[in-house]
């Protein structure tokens, strides 16, 4: 008796993330082998798996030794500075007590973060290391970073690469450190600097870019599925392409122009009819731009690309109990339009000095977390990095 009532609550669950996401048919992945540059990745097959039990008792002890920081950090130092280290490492460990305080993740995240020198003025850069498709209720596959991917706890799914979130940081530059003497005016403070980047890597990243085609076009398209990517350098030009359908992530799927609040996903729709459709061959990259240039298509792409560099446009449609249908106005102040800061911040002068800095592009330099959070009105706990409104994007996205 008590077995079939246990069994039916159950299934019920089940059915409730069956109900929110289906696992695509489609089933390459996209590793990313360097966060520090998003075009080096990687087509890779993911096959469905079962989740496996060993994992999670393992997860479940892990979780009881250490519930208040659900991050398993592997953390490398390249530098013969133990001291500078051991401050970088300890940063990263803050970080994730921080979100951990804040999210209330269900599944443990694995972060393989680096310190080392790099050369320029690099600050560094965290980002996931899997992107996944799934095919959510409105019909559409979308990119899930492996972190999101995680918390829907599926039984059954793409199989996960070893860590989610590779992070890569800069030991030249003169970062501030939490306890350090008076934060002078060229430094950045490190502990905002990872929690802002860690965010990206737990989904907070538009697919919309520039670059899928060709570099620094004046046209935006979500992924598109079927390139086939070079390591190190990008697009391989001239291997022929199965053009499968634009892919947005499953941050776009709540994007809207905030002029006639339609959603971006309604152009992507008009991209699927892209010459009828899917599984279309081309004989290279070059082949299909012709053709996309000389599409209707191509009309939507310059036309989000106008709209994507003029500041109050696009905004994050919230979802969650509190807010529902409210609307966070996103970047798109930033003109020519720059992959990885226009759209996957909020805007920076309307929220730079509020509650809701931590996810504008630019840390201003000079200012300690501490600071930030006092300019927005907080009273100096670290959770208050995370303002209402970034917490209800993640919140919308599925980290409950
Ligand atoms: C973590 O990153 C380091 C440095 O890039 C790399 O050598 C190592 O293989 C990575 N480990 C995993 C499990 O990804
Ligand atoms: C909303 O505005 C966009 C961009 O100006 C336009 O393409 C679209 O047709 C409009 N949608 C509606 C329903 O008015
Ligand atoms: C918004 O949330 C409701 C319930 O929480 C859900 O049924 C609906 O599908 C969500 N909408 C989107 C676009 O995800
Ligand atoms: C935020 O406040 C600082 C210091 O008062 C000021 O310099 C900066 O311009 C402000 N930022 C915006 C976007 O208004
Ligand atoms: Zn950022």
């Amino acid at each position: 008796m008590k077995r079939t009532y246990f069994t039916t609550i159950y299934f019920l669950i089940y059915l409730l993330f069956v109900k929110i996401i289906k696992i695509s048919a489609n089933l390459q992945c996209i590793d990313y082998l360097d966060p520090l540059n998003s075009r080096n990745k990687i087509l890779v097959p993911c096959p469905h798996v079962r989740s496996n039990n060993k994992i999670e008792i393992r997860d479940c002890y892990k979780s009881k030794s250490d519930q208040n920081n659900m991050f398993d950090l592997m953390f490398n130092c390249d530098l013969d500075d133990e001291k500078m280290c051991n401050k970088a490492k300890s940063t990263f460990e803050s970080v994730g007590r921080t979100l951990t305080s804040k999210l209330l993740l269900n599944t443990r995240i694995g972060l393989n973060a680096t310190f080392r020198p790099l050369e320029g003025n690099l600050l560094g850069s965290a980002g996931p290391s899997r992107a996944i498709p799934f095919r959510d209720e409105d019909g559409k596959i979308r990119l899930y970073v492996q972190a999101l991917a995680k918390q829907f706890q599926l039984q059954v799914h793409p199989e996960y690469s070893s860590v989610d979130i590779l992070a890569d940081f800069n030991s030249n530059f003169p970062f501030w450190f939490e306890g350090d003497p008076q934060i002078q005016p060229n430094q950045i403070g490190f502990e905002e600097l990872v929690l802002h980047e860690l965010m990206h890597g737990l989904g907070f990243l538009s697919g919309w870019n520039n670059d899928y085609i060709e570099e620094d076009s004046l046209f935006l398209t979500p992924n598109i599925d079927g390139i086939i990517f070079n390591v190190g350098d990008n697009i391989e030009r001239n291997s022929e392409l199965v053009f499968r359908g634009f892919l947005e992530s499953a941050f776009d799927k709540y994007m809207v122009l905030i002029s006639n609040k339609t959603l971006t996903t309604e152009l992507t729709s008009n991209f699927d009819k892209f010459l009828d459709g899917q599984n279309t061959k081309f004989s290279s990259i070059n082949e299909f731009k012709e053709k996309f240039k000389a599409s209707p298509q191509f009309d939507i792409a310059k036309q989000m690309y106008n709209i994507c560099i003029e500041s109050n446009s696009i905004g994050f449609l919230l979802n969650t109990s509190n807010s529902k249908n409210e609307v966070v106005v996103l970047e798109t102040g930033i003109n020519p339009f720059q992959g990885g800061s226009s759209l996957s911040h909020v805007d920076e002068k309307l929220f730079d000095n509020s509650s809701e800095f931590l996810m504008t592009f630019e840390q201003t330099p000079g200012r300690t977390l501490k600071d930030a959070i006092a300019a927005g009105g907080g009273k100096n706990r670290k959770e208050e990095a995370i303002g209402p409104k970034i917490l209800a994007i993640l919140e919308t996205l599925g980290h409950v």
